[in-house]
């Protein structure tokens, strides 16, 4: 049986793919940080500090996983903006040895990136466009692709994403949401353009991407390209609750530590010759289902 080692397991897209990855046909190992997620029977969880890479070499040593999906990251923002060197042991460092290690031990790594690679000033970037990140993250994150490439060339995959979001709290669609159902005042910026991506949506394309053993670049998010003023608006038109307390705000008001792209849309045109990409408001529906 094929075993398959997902970083990041609590987070919003490893949890997505623990549940997604049939444990008949294989077995399936995830890793936490902080906090440790439900425990499935027949998949084996546990700790991994990416900050530790004797503690990354041990447990990939002993696995020998032949697949590796890398979701585990610093995710936010603002705080690798604040903190780059920690930013860059996770994000960087850490995907340098685990390509190492997969290379070495004839592994295929699926590594997770980011829309954040791109400078902004462009949009609708396909998966060959020129990256310029902008901010600490974007950086570390394309430290991590570069160390992934090094890889032999039909060894690896890289998904970018954008915006990713599930039912679960602390992502931008779950905070919208519980805001309108509140009726909370919310202001929410209309010059930053996005291509947002539901997490259940994103394990499965990943899922058919490791299971065809595909190689290269994958852009993965929904179909369309949107501000975030502008996916609230469709947040409270699918829930059926007004829009009078969503308020437009723009990104130079906002107090970020980080800079942020102004337009990082995904073309999504590859992704979609394999598996349909959909559309956000579809993504909605099938969330609030
Ligand atoms: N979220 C987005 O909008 C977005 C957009 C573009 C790309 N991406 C990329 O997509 C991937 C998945 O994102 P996500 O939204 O699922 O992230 P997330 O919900 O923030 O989860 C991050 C995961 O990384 C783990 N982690 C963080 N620091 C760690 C450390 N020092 N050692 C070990 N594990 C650590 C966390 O563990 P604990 O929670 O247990 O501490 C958690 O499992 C990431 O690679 C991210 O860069 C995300």
């Amino acid at each position: 049986m094929k075993k398959i080692l997902i970083t990041g397991a609590s987070g919003q897209l490893g949890s997505e793919l623990m549940k997604l990855f049939d444990d008949r046909e294989f077995r399936v190992f995830g890793t936490y940080n902080t906090k440790k997620p439900k425990s499935f029977p027949r998949k084996k969880i546990f700790r991994l500090d990416l900050s530790k890479e004797q503690e990354i070499r041990d447990a990939i040593k002993s696995i020998r996983p032949d697949n590796i999906i890398h979701c585990a990251a610093m995710t936010n923002v603002d705080e690798c903006e604040k903190y780059p060197n920690i930013a860059h042991n996770i994000n960087a460092k850490s995907t340098e040895v685990i390509s190492e290690l997969a290379e070495e031990l004839g592994s295929r790594m699926l590594y997770v990136s980011t829309d954040f690679v791109f400078d902004g000033l462009d949009g609708n970037y396909d998966e060959s466009h020129e990256t310029k990140p902008i901010q600490v993250y974007g950086k570390t994150k394309l430290r991590g692709e570069e160390a992934v490439r090094k890889m032999t060339e039909d060894s690896y995959c890289i998904v970018r994403t954008s915006v990713v979001f599930g039912p679960d709290p602390g992502n931008f669609v779950s905070w919208v949401t519980e805001s309108l159902r509140l009726g909370k005042r919310i202001q929410i910026v209309d010059d930053q353009f996005v291509t947002p991506t539901y997490s259940v949506d994103l394990a499965e394309k990943i899922s058919m991407l490791v299971t065809k053993s595909k190689n290269g670049f994958w852009n993965v998010a929904c179909s369309n390209r949107l501000s975030r003023f502008e996916m609230a608006g469709i947040i409270s038109n699918t829930l059926g609750v007004g829009s009078d307390s969503i308020k437009t705000a723009k990104m130079a008001d906002m107090e970020w530590s980080a800079m942020r792209p102004t337009d990082s849309s995904l073309n999504t045109e590859k992704i979609d010759t394999e598996h349909r990409t959909i559309s956000f408001e579809d993504c909605l529906e099938r969330m609030y289902r």
